[in-house]
């Protein structure tokens, strides 16, 4: 009896085991690979760049399906990507997908066609995205956004670090509008390293720097994602992520800069702070200088104009390699990055930083995006006199810019844009009359914040000044003397705060208040006025004069 039993025992032990591997193996493919969800379709099916796309119909991310899958109406705008276009998902009430991924940090891009859906009119879908408690979107108004960039379908990404096992990401129809709906056409997952932990971020403030982290969970949205002085890259050409990069003509001032491709016989290096990953070889492989004449490029700087939200903090990542002989030593092309008017990096010479020439590197900048609705970012480059100089010149090969979630509130999400004063007619939204900047910058053009930006210094008392647009750094520097010396202000004052109402306000810099920290000092968030939230930035620094007294500068940031 025994001897049989064993045995048997033993097969169906090892059938058990079996099953947990395979089940195991299942688990680890969904879970730490890419996910393609075309929503509304129930077969798979293969997008322009061959990638297989999986419907959501009767998928395991899609428990107890609730939205109804609907046919986009009509004919798609002529260059709209079939996969996943096509088809979207519904959801007349909030609906969750629930993604199994493994924890770390993931590009989430979703896709959205704004155009009538069977039933379902095209002004209706007005709607929030959230993930779990981060909000991405809110009253997102897709023919809004559509009319607003003119191009019928869009794409957000953001870069989310999930700590549990599952990403959820829930669809609510907006609490604002009656009859409205929330819908999506695709939906994807891409895990990545931990790309944003680079040691060196500076904070980039009046005409100093100072180092500046950022938590490990923090959310970001990507605002562009630029080929400068190349063309535009497809998710299928990016180094590993399906990133789009986008060509960055429509953004320079002026039209500006000679766009150049590395000499053939250069072969790109990637490096251990720079891995291959960072960004495809086509995007350090081209570049934009400001020119061949000296003379022309000392009386202009090379700049880009990039529209983004007020009130949010910005991420700018600076891509750079030199690429062409005869630039292969110090001092020959070293140049100034301004950023908002503001110098972000001095004597930057990419040979020195690099270490030679095809070797890749890039720089991280942080900055404060002050205003109110939609604001224009300038980012600019000249060269620096301050070294003997070979060439007057300066280059750029990429640039990415990413917002940052706002602190403490969990939040990506900025206002509708503006609409258009010439209405546009959604069926006149096709690819052809898209701006030429790709798919990406299509999708993340910017979207209006409802912040002002306010600035005071704080000695016995505080003023807030409301910045007006060019008094910045006046302001900035005039309340940085002793109040004796104070120049005279171009600021408007609004309010004096004494420093007890901003111990108030802070709690007296209550700790669980800090939403950002950087060289500067730490970032507060609080309450003035019985419920206006703002944002506290409290500097520790000397003045020029080497003024050794306690003091503080205060930067705030109203939501009016
Ligand atoms: C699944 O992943 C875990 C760690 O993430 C690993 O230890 C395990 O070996 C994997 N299993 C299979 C079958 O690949
Ligand atoms: C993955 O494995 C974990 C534990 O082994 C289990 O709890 C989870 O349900 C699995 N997920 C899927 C999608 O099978
Ligand atoms: C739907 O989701 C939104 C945002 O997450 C939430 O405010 C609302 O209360 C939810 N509605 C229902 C009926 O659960
Ligand atoms: C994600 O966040 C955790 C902390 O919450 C951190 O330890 C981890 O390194 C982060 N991972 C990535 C890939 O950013
Ligand atoms: C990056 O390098 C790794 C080896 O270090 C290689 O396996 C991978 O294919 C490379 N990726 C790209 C996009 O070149
Ligand atoms: C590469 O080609 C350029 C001209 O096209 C030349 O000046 C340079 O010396 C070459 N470099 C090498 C390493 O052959
Ligand atoms: C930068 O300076 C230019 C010219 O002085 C001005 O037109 C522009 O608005 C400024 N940009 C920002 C972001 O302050
Ligand atoms: C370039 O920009 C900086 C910062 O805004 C400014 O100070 C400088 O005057 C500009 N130079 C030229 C030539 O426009």
């Amino acid at each position: 009896m025994v001897l049989p039993t064993l045995p048997v025992t033993l097969t169906f032990l090892t059938l058990l085991a079996l099953l947990s591997i395979a089940k195991a193996a299942d688990n680890n493919s969904t879970t730490s690979g890419l996910i393609l969800l075309n929503c509304g379709e129930s077969t798979q099916d293969d997008d322009d760049g061959g990638r297989s796309w999986d419907g959501d119909t009767g998928s395991i991310f899609a428990p107890s399906m609730k939205g109804d899958a609907a046919i986009a109406l009509g004919q798609p705008p002529s260059l709209t990507p079939r996969v996943p276009y096509t088809t979207a998902r519904i959801f007349t009430s909030n609906y969750t997908y629930s993604f199994p991924v493994s924890p770390g940090r993931m590009f989430l891009r979703l896709y959205f066609l704004s155009t009538a859906y069977e039933y379902y009119a095209v002004s209706d879908a007005v709607f929030g995205v959230t993930a779990r408690n981060l909000v991405l979107l809110k009253d997102f108004n897709a023919l809004q956004t559509a009319q607003a960039i003119t191009s019928a379908y869009l794409v957000r990404e953001f870069s989310v670090n999930v700590s549990s096992g599952s990403l959820d990401l829930t669809f609510a129809p907006s609490a604002h509008q009656y009859g409205s709906y929330a819908f999506v056409n695709g939906i994807e997952i891409v895990p990545t390293p931990d790309i944003f932990a680079t040691p060196d971020i500076r904070f980039v403030s009046g005409d100093n720097t100072s180092p500046f982290t950022f938590d490990a969970d923090m959310s970001l949205q990507t605002m562009y994602r630029l080929n400068v002085g190349g063309p535009a890259i497809s998710p299928k050409g990016d180094s590993g992520f399906y990133r789009s990069w986008a060509n960055d003509a429509p953004y320079i001032l002026g039209g500006f800069g000679l766009t150049f491709w590395k000499n053939d016989n250069l072969t790109i290096s990637y490096t251990s702070r720079v891995p291959n990953y960072t960004a495809p070889v086509d995007v350090y492989g081209t570049a934009r200088s400001m020119g061949p004449t000296a003379q022309i490029n000392l009386n202009y700087n090379l700049t880009w104009i990039l529209p983004v939200d007020a009130g949010f903090f910005y991420l700018l990542r600076f891509h750079f390699c030199e690429i062409q002989h005869p630039i292969t030593k110090v001092n020959q092309r070293v140049f100034f990055i301004y950023i908002n008017n503001q110098t972000a990096a001095q004597q930057m010479d990419v040979i020195v930083l690099s270490g030679g020439i095809g070797r890749t590197l890039y720089t991280d900048y942080v900055i404060m995006s002050t205003g109110s609705g939609q604001v224009d970012m300038w980012i600019a480059l000249h060269p620096d006199l301050s070294v003997k100089l070979v060439y007057f010149d300066a280059i750029l090969n990429g640039l990415e810019v990413f917002k940052l979630q706002g602190y403490g509130v969990s939040n990506l999400a900025g206002h509708n844009p503006p609409i258009p004063q010439i209405p546009v007619d959604p069926s006149w939204l096709s690819s052809d009359a898209r701006k030429p900047e790709g798919d990406m910058q299509a999708a993340i053009s910017g979207t209006a914040g409802g912040f002002a930006f306010i600035l005071i210094a704080l000695f016995s008392t505080c003023v807030i000044c409301r910045r007006k647009k060019a008094a910045k750094s006046s302001c900035k520097t005039d309340y940085g003397h002793r109040p004796t010396e104070r120049k005279k202000s171009t600021c408007d004052i609004v309010h004096r705060f004494s420093f007890a109402e901003i111990q108030v306000a802070t709690k007296d810099f209550d700790g669980a208040l800090i939403i950002g920290r950087g060289g500067f000092g730490n970032v507060y968030i609080g309450d003035i006025d019985g419920g206006t939230k703002v944002a506290i930035k409290r500097c520790n620094q000397k003045s020029q004069q080497g003024f050794h007294e306690f003091q503080t500068e205060i930067e705030m940031l109203c939501n009016f």
